[in-house]
């Protein structure tokens, strides 16, 4: 049976890039309107490495949230080979930070000042598990000669078990799951948990070259092949409490995704939750989309569910081909084309 309207809980994005300035005014309200709360990463040109940049940037963001709207950003360090300890403390006590972002130095977007060994951050690692600050990973090692869709699963091998081993009590999130060993590693070790966008969930790395080069579909880690991205949606839609919504959203102007160096990111934020019902649909599992959006996530990061619901509805809208991006355009994710679920705001 097909259903024509669905209400959850308002979700929230556990993974998302807002960027600064005329780039931040031109994306944020798309996740306003329709999450509670975001997990705004923190790789900003410079980085933001300190609690009083992060705090700095919630007010940037307050500040180009559209008025009215209950939108909380909730804040992530970047870990760098210099980050001290102490900076630990400050973050835990701000009770802004969520959680600390680790990008191998090099791996993805801004990713220069990332670490370079994770044995140059042993003790702020260790006294995150001490005050139980979740480490958040870009799961993938950025060795040249590692082919480019081995990497995440050269990383679980090579890092993450490793690190497990070392700090058996360190929440850690692997962000953006693409393969099937990342799903089997979160699911081995029950203090850990995913994030899975919306683009590894509908599509896999075919999509890539259909017809073409499509550099709007590049992101980081890279689609995966089609047994990859079934043992994502199965994840996605086992009502596992491990796994939870993260769109990666990553928006980057026209003029630098399409180029003949073109760069890593699929804006998602204009239709993040009609993205996820059509994975869940796809599956014959809509019922389970409100824990993936809106329950597993708090729970694992320990807060309140928010407060209010939105409604999904079957309605067929063509998503725009461009929309204002500073002094650039943003193509968003399936620009042009018909999307099958729509957002309808809820009463507050
Ligand atoms: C992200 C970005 O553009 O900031 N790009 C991406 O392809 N996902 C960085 C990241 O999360 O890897
Ligand atoms: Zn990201």
């Amino acid at each position: 049976m097909t259903v024509a309207r669905l209400t959850i809980g308002r979700p929230d994005d556990w993974h998302l890039h807002l960027r600064d300035g005329a780039a931040l005014a031109a994306v944020v309200a798309h996740t306003a309107a329709v999450f509670g709360r975001a997990i705004v990463m923190p790789n900003l040109k410079p980085p933001v490495r300190t609690t009083a940049e992060a705090l700095a940037y919630r007010e940037r963001i307050r500040a180009a949230t559209p008025a009215g709207a209950a939108f909380e950003p909730l804040m992530t360090l970047y870990l760098t080979g210099t980050t001290p300890a102490a900076e630990i403390d400050r973050a835990v006590a701000s009770q802004a930070i969520i959680g600390v972002k680790y990008y191998p130095a090099g791996a993805t977007t801004n990713s220069d000042a990332g670490v370079r060994d994770l044995a140059e951050a042993g003790a702020v690692l260790e006294r995150m598990q001490e005050l139980d600050l979740p480490l958040l990973v870009h799961g993938e090692v950025t060795d040249p000669a590692v082919d480019t869709f081995d990497r995440e699963a050269c990383f679980i091998d090579r890092v993450l078990a490793p690190l497990v081993r070392r700090l058996p009590r360190l929440r850690i999130v692997f962000e953006h799951a693409t393969t099937r060993e990342a799903v089997a590693f979160v699911k081995d070790h029950a203090h850990l948990a995913a994030t899975l966008t919306p683009q590894h969930l509908l599509l896999n790395r075919t999509a890539m070259f259909t017809g073409g080069l499509r550099p709007h579909l590049y992101c980081l880690p890279v689609l995966k092949r089609e047994s990859h991205r079934e043992a994502l949606i199965e994840a996605a839609v086992s009502g596992s409490p491990q796994f939870f919504l993260g769109t990666d959203s990553a928006p980057h102007g026209r003029s630098a995704k399409e180029a003949a160096c073109g760069c890593a990111g699929v804006y998602s934020a204009h239709a993040a939750l009609p993205l996820y019902a059509e994975a869940f649909e796809s599956m014959g599992r809509l019922d389970r989309l409100e824990g993936f959006a809106s329950q597993h996530g708090p729970a694992y990061y320990r807060l309140p569910r928010n407060h209010g619901t939105v409604t999904l509805v079957r309605e067929e809208w063509t998503v725009p081909e461009s929309y204002d991006f500073g002094s650039d355009r943003l193509v968003p994710f399936r620009a042009g084309e018909t999307l099958n679920w729509r957002v309808a705001e809820d009463a507050p």
